[in-house]
């Protein structure tokens, strides 16, 4: 019998897209799932379980094979850096990441850029030769610079209505945000058989819809 597949999928806007991906793939999750607020979730049928994990946590449960597997979108895996296999672009969740700022912005002496993505921006700004003062904010990123925090922005921008309701523009898109299948490297050659089936199937699904 093979052993469960721990996968840790990201609570919140990610996960409703992520489990109609594996029900397309041939995976029926119960649909209580997505009501639930259990963290830990047996699929004794489908030998997996599910860990619901904050999304910016997925890659570090996954370092650490606390799960073997996890999805993730590419704005948590380049802020994060953690060290895990890329396995396949699922192609879902897709935005960008951006500089944003209001529309009458010109570089000036005060530089500070408001964030939920410090390494991400203050790569970013290193790369193109500009010194701004990094300052980190959980959410609601946007109030930065409405309110006078900073001067600019770094955030995901899905459809820009936040943007447009909140009269900021974007200025620069820094790269291409979906979400990612992600292995543990140690699971991903002792439990290969599961992860490369549950691979090909996903892959299936992603090919038919590209
Ligand atoms: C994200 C992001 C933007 C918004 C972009 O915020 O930080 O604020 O979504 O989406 P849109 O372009 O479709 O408007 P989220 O809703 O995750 O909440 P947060 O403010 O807590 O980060």
């Amino acid at each position: 019998m093979a052993e469960t597949l721990k996968v840790a999928m990201p609570k919140g806007r990610i996960y409703k897209k992520a489990s109609a991906l594996f029900r397309e793939a041939g995976l029926p999750i119960p649909e209580e799932v997505d009501e639930s607020r259990k963290l830990v979730i047996p699929l004794p049928e489908l030998g997996m379980e599910f860990i619901l994990a904050k999304p910016v946590d997925v890659p570090t449960f996954v370092e650490y094979g606390a799960a073997d597997i996890g999805i993730v979108g590419k704005d948590v895996m380049m802020e994060e850096n953690r060290d895990v296999y890329e396995l396949l672009d699922l192609g879902i969740a897709r935005c960008r990441m951006s500089v944003i700022g209001l529309p009458d912005w010109k570089p000036g002496i005060q530089q500070r850029v408001a964030t939920k993505y410090p390494n991400v921006a203050s790569q970013y700004f290193r790369e193109q030769g500009q010194q701004v003062e990094v300052i980190k904010l959980n959410g609601s990123i946007e109030l930065a610079p409405l309110i006078g925090l900073s001067d600019r922005i770094v955030d995901m921008v899905e459809t820009g209505q936040t943007l447009r309701e909140n009269g900021l523009v974007e200025m620069n898109s820094i790269f291409e945000i979906t979400s990612r299948l992600v292995a543990n490297r140690v699971s991903y050659r002792m439990k290969n058989g599961q992860i490369q089936s549950l691979c090909d199937r996903l892959q299936k699904v992603i090919s038919a819809s590209e």
